[in-house]
């Protein structure tokens, strides 16, 4: 069985081995914190992404659904703070050429303390650091590391450089200019929400939109993370979901609460227990936020940030505003009881929740990763399944006729055909049924139906539950509502 230190590494060796995420570029080695998705991590992916966006978009009248360019116009980044405010202190080990994030650093050291039993001694040194890092008191920062005998993992010294700031957006060039200048050089966006802010009056317009209501964005973001050793949890190139919710300036407040609250039922109702869950206040606010926190989940690495949720006033709307010279205001015509009057022009002020699309992977993995041991008096045996929710699962059903002849097949691909327009099937006649069943298991797949001589009989085949791997017989006409029910 794996312990929860090598259960980590248990679900990367799986979802390799059973086809949901590989390194990327394997042949060349790979590449630094970028992965692929393999038939079924993408399969699962895409089926978080579609919860996702129905209950944000469905589910919430006010809520509609943009897919913005990764590029956008170089002064946006400017406009954001990204240019000059997006960026990390790091600390090099000057033995080892190491660069680390200078928070990095430190926690791992009180996780450390904490692990040995000196967890005051580690929650001092937390808060230290908190107040240092608040102040950007890069000076302070080292002599924490210094004093504290924080070594590199790989030269074992305490030889550091000064702390210094790095910025983590990646840039490329636009256009057929060769040489990186300041006129063509381009970022790759390191946020969605941009997209969102540029936008803003565009979608409020066109779609007659009333304050409060959110944008909501799904893509692709890229950060040049300089500690990117922990799988899907923190690469160069991931996928975020974010919405902002556009409000009145001054009910900012009540509307962060409520989507802390919201975002966190979000997350139970996917069926995970409350324990694995707390909020994590930021002392250290972004350059845009007034309150933030992070929804944070107990990954077999431990509690790890999932989702932020950022109350980013109308400090993005107001600084594309003076960068652009548009005016991004909007009209409220509800009338305000204190002045009789309407509210008039404002810039809205915006809460966002932003979720890790990679990192709910993770977390689906980790919830639904179990090794099992079934052996009995008679023979050894074990199992690997994944019990993920049947919405999430990659394959919702398998249809496994029991031989390849005597008409079994043909009865198998009636079932195939009912099927396959509603929901992800998957047919397989080859290996014993044990075998079948097992790596159906490995993949996640809640519903197995085999088919045997009786089905030629009576139309019934034999159903099978991953989870409680107890199996009966329903007719042919039930398989398709049965899957349905689940999902
Ligand atoms: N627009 C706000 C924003 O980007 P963030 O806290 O920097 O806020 C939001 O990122 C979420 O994006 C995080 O909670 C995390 O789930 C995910 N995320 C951030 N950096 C990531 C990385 N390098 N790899 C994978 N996911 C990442």
């Amino acid at each position: 069985m794996a312990t929860d230190s090598n259960r980590f590494q248990a679900i990367i060796g799986h979802c390799k081995e059973y086809g949901f995420i590989f390194p990327s570029s394997e042949i060349y080695d790979g590449l630094g914190a970028v992965y692929d998705y393999g038939q079924w991590g993408a399969e699962l992916k895409k089926n978080i992404k579609d919860h996702w966006w129905h209950s944000m978009t469905r589910l919430h009248e006010n809520i509609v659904g943009i897919d913005a360019a990764i590029f956008m116009h170089p002064t946006t980044w400017k406009a954001s703070g990204h240019v000059d405010n997006f960026s990390d202190p790091m600390i090099d080990n000057k033995d080892s050429n190491k660069r680390y994030r200078v928070d990095h650093l430190i926690e791992a050291k009180a996780d450390e303390l904490e692990a040995s039993g000196q967890k005051e001694q580690a929650d001092i040194l937390r808060q230290q650091m908190d107040e240092l890092l608040s102040t950007d008191n890069f000076e302070g920062l080292k002599t924490l590391i210094e004093n504290n005998k924080i070594a590199c993992g790989i030269s074992g010294t305490v030889n550091w450089t000064d702390v210094r700031q790095f910025n983590l957006m990646f840039s490329t060039e636009f256009g057929a200019v060769s040489s990186e200048t300041e006129d063509n050089k381009i970022y790759l966006r390191p946020e969605t929400a941009q997209g969102i802010f540029v936008n803003f009056l565009n979608v409020q317009k066109t779609g007659r939109m009333k304050i409060p209501f959110g944008i909501a964005q799904i893509g692709k973001a890229f950060r040049n993370e300089i500690v990117a050793r922990q799988f899907i949890f923190r690469m160069r190139e991931f996928e975020q979901m974010e919405m902002q919710f556009f409000v009145r300036p001054g009910t900012q407040a009540q509307w962060y609460e409520f989507w802390k609250q919201e975002r966190l039922s979000w997350h139970l109702a996917l069926g995970i227990s409350p324990d694995k869950y707390r909020f994590h206040d930021h002392i250290k606010l972004a350059h845009y936020a007034d309150a933030a926190c992070d929804i944070e989940y107990d990954f077999p690495i431990g509690f790890k940030e999932v989702e932020g949720i950022h109350s980013r006033t109308d400090f993005d709307l107001k600084q594309h505003q003076e960068f652009s010279k548009k005016k991004l205001q909007y009209f409220d015509n509800d009338i305000d009881e204190a002045t009789g009057k309407p509210y008039g022009n404002y810039i809205p002020y915006v809460v966002e929740t932003s979720i890790g699309l990679d990192r709910t992977v993770m977390l689906l993995l980790s919830e639904a990763y179990e090794e099992q041991d079934l052996s009995t008096e008679e023979k050894k045996d074990s199992r690997v399944v994944l019990k993920f929710p049947p919405k999430f699962a990659p394959i919702k059903l398998a249809v496994l006729p029991l031989l390849k002849k005597d008409g079994l097949p043909e009865i198998a691909r009636a079932i195939m055909d009912d099927c396959k327009p509603h929901f992800k099937c998957f047919y397989e006649e080859k290996d014993a049924i044990g075998k079948r069943y097992r790596r159906m298991d490995a993949l996640g797949t809640p519903f197995c139906v085999t088919i045997d001589h009786q089905a030629k009989e009576d139309n019934t085949v034999t159903i099978r539950y991953r989870d409680s791997m107890q199996q009966e017989r329903i007719s042919i006409e039930q398989v398709r509502q049965l899957v349905q029910a689940a999902l």
